[in-house]
């Protein structure tokens, strides 16, 4: 297998793929990483359903990557993922259409929002990046299982180690609300279902990663207010200084990749091989997370490797969206 590194971007990962007859959907994208990894994937011959939150944005996200792939099969679809009648409408007029597919990429996100409740009542970080894609995936699990070699990759975050998900007050209705917390939830809740999909479907029928992209300048900031961005400045110092008391010496200073470096590790998790025996890993810059290293290093916390809450999350889950999962 090759090896690539946090500068490695989505056209090296994918050099010399044959991509053709390969289905793809990426939710999120209209924008950020989830539109490089469409444009990048179609450029290798992948068919793309490139999913946006409106009928506008996901046709103009179609144009623009007609003009960057010429020849390229992408197609628009709409979802918003922060309404779980959206999710149906869409689940149903898709899956009238099309028998199987082979990669969903979970992608779409929000960051750090004020309080607000999704359309069904649920904070929306934890809404929207966990239970709207879970309730996507559940949907669309018997069309995936049907297709080729079939992945599920989801977007988590090095965010995820602000905080664990709760179980109990997942609407923050005793907590206090803090944007953090409830990014970091939402985050390393999209770990666990990652990680708990693959427990359930077992490495022979389908492969489901996580991924933290690495840190990019991308919309995903548009909710950041001063103090926001005080506090995230705040919360990696702190994370950087645990990590020198844990003798994991001082690492490289933070920089942002470019939106193909952050899209790269997206696209490899769903086309390279030899990836079984990491089924339901938490990944980041082409490779699994680093066991016992600082969540800005590729580290990640205890809390997202649990099968117990794993499965606790996954059971929640299912009550909350009233759907049971097929697998
Ligand atoms: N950028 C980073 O540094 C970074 C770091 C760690 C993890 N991530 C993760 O990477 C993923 C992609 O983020 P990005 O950086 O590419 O940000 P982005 O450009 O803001 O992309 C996020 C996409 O999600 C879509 N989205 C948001 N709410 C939605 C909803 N309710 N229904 C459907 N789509 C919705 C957005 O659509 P609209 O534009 O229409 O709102 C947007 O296209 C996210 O899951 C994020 O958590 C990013």
């Amino acid at each position: 297998m090759a090896t690539w590194d946090r500068n490695s971007t989505t056209d090296d990962v994918l050099a010399g793929l044959d991509l053709s007859g390969r289905r793809v959907m990426i939710t999120g994208a209209a924008s950020g990483l989830g539109k490089e990894s469409a444009r990048a994937l179609a450029a290798r011959g992948a068919s793309v359903t490139v999913l946006a939150r409106s009928e506008e944005r996901a046709r103009s996200a179609v144009g623009e990557l007609e003009e960057l792939v010429p020849g390229g099969r992408c197609s628009p679809g709409v979802v918003d993922l922060a309404d779980l009648s959206s999710i149906r409408a869409f689940t149903d007029t898709w899956l009238d259409g099309h028998d199987a597919f082979d990669v969903l990429i979970n992608n779409a996100g929000v960051m750090a929002t004020p309080y607000s409740l999704t359309v069904d009542g649920f904070e929306t970080q934890f809404g929207t990046n966990h239970l709207g894609h879970f309730l996507l995936t559940a949907r669309l699990a018997p069309a995936l299982l049907r297709g080729d070699d079939p992945r599920v990759v989801t977007l988590s975050s090095a965010g995820h180690a602000r905080a664990d998900v709760d179980l109990v007050d997942w609407n923050f209705a005793t907590t206090p609300y803090d944007a953090w917390v409830a990014y970091g939830r939402s985050k390393s809740a999209n770990a666990l279902f990652a990680r708990e999909l693959a427990r359930r479907a077992g490495s022979d029928r389908l492969l489901s990663f996580s991924v933290h992209p690495g840190g990019i300048i991308t919309d995903l900031g548009r909710h950041l207010t001063e103090d926001l961005m005080n506090d995230m400045m705040r919360m990696m110092a702190d994370r950087a200084t645990a990590a020198e008391a844990a003798g994991q010496g001082p690492g490289e200073p933070f920089s942002f990749k470019s939106v193909q470096a952050g899209a790269a590790t997206q696209v490899w998790a769903a086309t390279a091989t030899g990836l079984a025996g990491q089924n339901g890993a938490y990944l980041a810059d082409c490779g699994p997370g680093v066991p016992g290293a600082s969540p800005d290093a590729n580290g990640f916390e205890s809390w997202i490797v649990d099968d117990g809450r794993a499965r606790r999350l996954w059971e929640l889950s299912e009550e909350l969206v009233s759907e049971a999962f097929p697998i």
